[in-house]
């Protein structure tokens, strides 16, 4: 819409009785006055303020927009041809010299000519006569329309008064209805306002406004929208905000509000304390803001604490060791165990290592041997002399790998796994951990511990060992792992290749007597409240507790028996009877009831009949002395073995047969006897399965006394394999087999020559005494020492089975 300064003849001018007048114009920017509308006008301009000033009686002037509104001193070029009419009612003073008017339009003239610019412009104006249409149905609907958008649109908007629906309602004349519409626009721009004014056809001006207003009430609509939209959002995150105020408050009635917040609160000082690593720390932070937004009575929300309590109580960089100082940790293991001085060298060693290369990846220890030998003591010795924490873990029975590793977090009821529960145990990373009993590891379709354990125990991986419950990584790399095992073949093998065994044996008599004296009656006593002075152990008590009272290769159950001992006297003093308590065979035998074991007897009498021959075997508890015996009954020639045994035993019973057959002649056995007899084997239930082949040379002396009808030697136990050629070959478990029959009082044992070295080695000297070793290498060797060979031997063998049963226990 461009207005050119038009020639004033394109422009009707009116005839009548006031035909052109000359009268001051007011340039305004900015905005448009219409007739009939009254406009509030800011005058500022000097120029203006000096036309304002000027008006006498007469307040009429002319008001005409300038075209763009930043020019500050408008020349006729610059504002629009057609103004309106005004009359000026009130004028106020502003105190910066500028002045507010009022200005009332009338109606539309023609700017004709300027006949002065300063220093305001006057100019000579006609009045515009408006072109006014027919009064028919169209112009009608248009003006109906109008009004009903501009009422739309007033009442959609929130500045537009509502009072203006009222006016325009009553406003009948449509040139006025657009006037008035156009002028309480504000959306209508300045330009679109001056073409409504200059727009004299009045149905044509309709139809513009009509215009103006669909679009005008298509924007405020979709403006709504959008708005409503923003306001629904806003108000749902109220809604929530409210509710959760609410949710507070009702809570604080209830005295539940405080636990959340403080919890929050607490567990975020816990997590700064706990020294946890960032990647940790990320995800506790990340679980206490879900905390926060819990309320405490949400299924979750114990679920969650108890996660976040895990964290924070954790060790992540809590330590309890110093150096390891080696003459120290010397100093205590000798203070807790009696000798053991091969295995105590051995750790001294391991640990010398360990300081000198404190990230060392080493193997862990795997202290080997039967129960009750100070495996598991040793171990707590270890982290005592180390000043650290000692954690202990048994595995025996653990089938389900979540045991070690723990259950994810979304089970229910999950727990960390026993490797983790064991550092929290210990509030240190860096504890003495005993892994008991690895051997008893189970593996099944709950899945397989043992890859659990390699990661915690594997240095190369262990430092960041997952638990599945935690989710996060704990490094494990400053714990000192330690396992037992009473059996190595029964430990998975890639364990076992981590391992550096170190082998405990069994005690001797002789030992348990020291270690009960230096050990076991010093801390029964101090255990159970006594002093020193009120009980004392004869040696002759502490004999024949070993002897009669306990059968085992380690001291455990001796010391739970001096332990039942002391607490005897710690009640007869509690009970007033405060004189010191002399334990002799008498009180034992008083307090703890009759004899317990007597191997001896039993030996004694067993090897009464011909065809029992007493063996020694290994078990994962020590050793012990097994009883074989040989039966014959009518029949055809059958073998037959019965009792607890596997496959490797009945080869080598079946070996023992046959060369027994293939020597009958030389043997002096009736040739006919094993077509009319059926021979039969029998190994009692605790017998060891792996360690089968041992008892070739046993079985064969139960058959050969069997079928010439001599009994074996009654103090001689024996241990062989043997072949089919009546070779006799080495076995295992020397030590332990020595120990054992050494407890079952055996005078005699019978090894294969080739385990001479080992039982020089492991046996000392003083252990060996009372007992003669001998060594074979043939059957032939072992029945000429293990039944009578003449009337004089027989007779002798009798009297000392007779002297044995006779006999008063020792
Ligand atoms: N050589 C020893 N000196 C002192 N006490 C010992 C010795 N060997 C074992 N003990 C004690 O015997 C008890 C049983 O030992 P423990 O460590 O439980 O055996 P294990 O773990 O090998 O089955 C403990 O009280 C231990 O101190
Ligand atoms: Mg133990």
């Amino acid at each position: 819409m461009a207005i050119e300064q038009r020639n004033t003849d394109n422009f009707p001018l009116t005839n009548d009785s006031h035909g052109m007048r000359e009268l001051p114009v007011l340039p305004v920017r900015d905005t448009v006055l219409f007739p009939h509308a009254v406009l509030p006008l800011t005058v500022g301009r000097e120029s203006s303020v000096q036309l304002i000033n000027s008006l006498g009686e007469d307040k009429t002037i002319v008001v005409v927009a300038q075209r763009e509104a930043r020019i500050d001193s408008p020349q006729p070029v610059d504002l629009y041809p057609i103004g309106t009419l005004a009359t000026v009612h009130k004028v106020v003073r502003m105190p910066n010299q500028s002045l507010f008017v009022f200005a009332e339009g009338l109606e539309r003239v023609n700017v004709v000519e300027y006949t002065q610019l300063a220093p305001f412009m006057r100019a000579k104006v006609a009045t515009v006569a408006e072109v006014l249409a027919e009064p028919n149905s169209e112009i009608e609907a248009l003006q109906r329309n109008i009004l009903n958008l501009f009422q739309q649109i007033v009442a959609g908007s929130p500045t537009l008064s509502d009072e203006l629906s009222t006016v325009a309602m009553n406003i009948e004349e449509p040139g006025r209805l657009v006037d008035f519409v156009a002028s309480s626009l504000p959306s209508l721009s300045t330009r679109d306002k001056q073409d409504v004014l200059e727009t004299y056809d009045v149905r044509s001006r309709l139809e513009k406004i009509n215009q103006h207003l669909a679009k005008e009430l298509e924007v405020q609509q979709l403006r709504n929208k959008i708005q409503s939209e923003v306001q629904d959002r806003v108000q749902q995150t109220q809604r929530e905000y409210y509710l959760r105020e609410q949710m507070k408050a009702i809570q604080k009635e209830l005295g539940e509000q405080d636990d959340t917040a403080r919890d929050v609160e607490e567990f975020k000082e816990k997590i700064e304390q706990s020294g946890m690593p960032e990647e940790v720390k990320k995800e506790a932070m990340k679980e206490l803001n879900r905390l926060s937004r819990m309320s405490p009575m949400a299924a979750d929300y114990s679920v969650t604490r108890n996660y976040l309590e895990w964290l924070v109580v954790l060790p992540w960089t809590k330590s309890s060791g110093v150096e390891v100082d080696i003459s120290k940790a010397k100093e205590v293991l000798d203070e807790d165990h009696y000798d053991l001085q091969k295995v105590k060298d051995r750790i001294l060693d391991y640990l010398s290592v360990r300081r000198l290369n404190p990230k060392m990846k080493g193997p862990i220890l795997c202290f080997f041997g039967p129960p009750g030998v100070g495996k598991t003591s040793l171990g707590k010795s270890i982290a005592r002399a180390l000043g650290r924490k000692f954690v202990r873990m048994s595995l025996g029975g653990i089938h389900d790998e979540a045991e070690i590793r723990g259950h994810r977090r979304t089970y229910i009821g999950a727990m960390p796994g026993q490797i983790i529960q064991g550092i929290r145990r210990a509030e240190a990373n860096d504890p003495v951990y005993m892994l008991d009993e690895i051997d008893k590891v189970g593996r099944d379709y709950r899945g397989d511990p043992t890859a659990a354990l390699l990661e915690a125990l594997d240095p190369e991986q262990n430092s960041s060992f997952r638990d599945n419950y935690l989710d996060v990584t704990f490094d494990l790399s400053k714990v000192l792992f330690i396992t037992t095992a009473n059996q190595l073949d029964t430990i998975p093998d890639p364990l076992r290749d981590r391992m550096e065994i170190i082998e405990l044996h069994g005690y001797t008599e002789e030992d348990k007597r020291h270690i009960t004296y230096q050990y076991l009656i010093k801390r029964q006593t101090e255990e159970n409240g006594l002093k020193p002075e009120q009980i004392e152990f004869t040696d002759d008590a502490v004999s024949f507790l070993i002897r009669h009272y306990t059968r085992e290769a380690g001291v455990r159950s001796l010391e739970r028996q001096i332990g039942t001992i002391c607490r005897k006297q710690a009640r007869r003093i509690v009970e007033g009877k405060t004189e010191k308590l002399v334990v002799t065979r008498e009180v034992i035998q008083e307090m703890l009831g009759g004899i317990k074991v007597r191997v001896d007897t039993e030996i004694a009498n067993r090897t009464k009949h011909p065809g029992v021959v007493v063996g020694l075997a290994w078990t994962p508890t020590g050793g012990d002395i097994l009883f074989i015996e040989a039966m014959k009954m009518k029949g055809k020639g059958e073998f037959r073995i019965t009792g607890q045994i596997q496959e490797v035993m009945r080869e080598s019973m079946q070996a023992a047969y046959s060369w027994v057959r293939a020597h009958a002649e030389q043997l002096n056995i009736d040739s006919d006897f094993f077509s009319k007899y059926d021979l039969h084997i029998h190994v009692p239930a605790g017998a060891i399965p792996k360690d089968g082949p041992s008892a070739g040379v046993t079985i064969v002396t139960a058959l050969v006394s069997l079928l010439t009808d001599k009994l074996a030697r009654p103090r001689l136990a024996m241990t062989g394999e043997i072949t089919l050629s009546g070779n006799v070959l080495p076995i295992g478990g020397v030590k332990e087999k020595f120990l054992a029959a050494k407890r079952a009082g055996v005078t005699d044992v019978i090894f294969p020559a080739e385990n001479q070295q080992n039982v020089e080695e492991d046996v000392l000297p003083e252990q060996m005494e009372g007992v003669n070793v001998h060594y074979v290498s043939s059957i032939e060797d072992v029945l000429a020492l293990a039944l009578p060979q003449s009337q004089a031997e027989v007779r002798a063998d009798a009297e000392a089975r007779e002297q044995v049963l006779a006999d008063v226990p020792k």
